[in-house]
């Protein structure tokens, strides 16, 4: 087994902690996420508090496409939050990546950020609005926190609630993404820049909000962006429904 490892330049000389880490990961700090991937909070007192991802082993033709065509997943998350910082989009900071490799597959990946405080991510304002005074102005907030995204060339291809972090501020909010190892880098069209909202599964009243904010801001027409949003939802929500009876035939779910 070979590692290829990348490590920010502050903690260079700290590669052992980092193994250590890896070496103790079902046993260190506390579990936050666990379905496909598994992500632990993890304090060091040296590198800090830490979010640790650890991939899910990828199925066997895809370890050896992570290996050699394609770049691992960790460190497309690396490489993007990089570029998210650059751009000023905020997102936790990048630590490191290391890969884990047996001869021409990939079999381990970790992915190291910075643990991010947030108070609430997307999902709560989904399923919890009555519990925010600010709901209106927080959904017009993000809205041009993603504008600012989509003018900076950059898609994120998985806009979806569980991967918008938020922190309430004294009275501002700030947003985070996190999960960015799918993304694109180029100038969105306008169906482009409209259809990514769609993964966010808003509800009628979020999409008022952000398809006035979003038309608002690009010089649009409201009531037509509003329109274009919901038609684009309604069928996400055919097409995910479809899938869902799907599986539960083939039983899967
Ligand atoms: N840097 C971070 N700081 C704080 N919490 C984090 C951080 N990274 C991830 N989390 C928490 O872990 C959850 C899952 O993270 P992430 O989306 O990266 O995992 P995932 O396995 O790709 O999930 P999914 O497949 O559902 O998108 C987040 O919703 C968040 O609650
Ligand atoms: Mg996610």
């Amino acid at each position: 087994m070979k590692w290829k490892i990348h490590i920010i330049e502050e903690f260079k000389y700290e590669k052992h902690l980092f193994f250590d880490i890896i070496k103790n990961f079902n046993t260190l700090g506390c579990l936050i996420f666990k379905e496909r991937n598994t992500l632990r909070k993890i304090h060091n007192d040296v590198l800090g508090t830490l979010a640790v991802k650890s991939f899910k082993k990828p199925i066997l033709i895809n370890q050896y496409i992570y290996s050699t065509f394609r770049k691992s997943k960790a460190y497309r998350s690396f490489y993007n939050a990089k570029f998210l910082l650059s751009k000023n989009i905020n997102t936790p900071k990048p630590i490191a990546f290391f890969e884990q490799k047996k001869g021409k597959k990939l079999i381990h990946s970790f992915y190291f950020s910075e643990y991010y405080n947030y108070d609430f991510t997307f999902r709560e304002l989904i399923e919890k609005k009555e519990m925010f005074a600010d709901w209106n102005i927080i959904l017009q907030k993000f809205t041009e926190f993603i504008y600012k995204m989509h003018n900076s060339q950059i898609l994120f291809k998985d806009l979806s609630p569980g991967n918008i972090l938020i922190k309430k501020i004294n009275n501002l909010y700030e947003f985070s993404l996190i999960d960015l190892n799918r993304m694109a880098f180029k100038d969105l069209s306008w169906d482009e820049r409209l259809q990514n909202f769609i993964r966010l599964s808003m509800t009628e009243d979020m999409i008022n909000i952000i398809g006035k904010t979003y038309a608002k801001l690009t010089n649009r027409n409201e009531m037509e962006t509003i329109k274009i949003l919901i038609d684009k939802n309604q069928i996400y929500l055919t097409k995910k429904s479809q899938k869902q009876k799907f599986k539960k035939l083939i039983g899967k779910k």
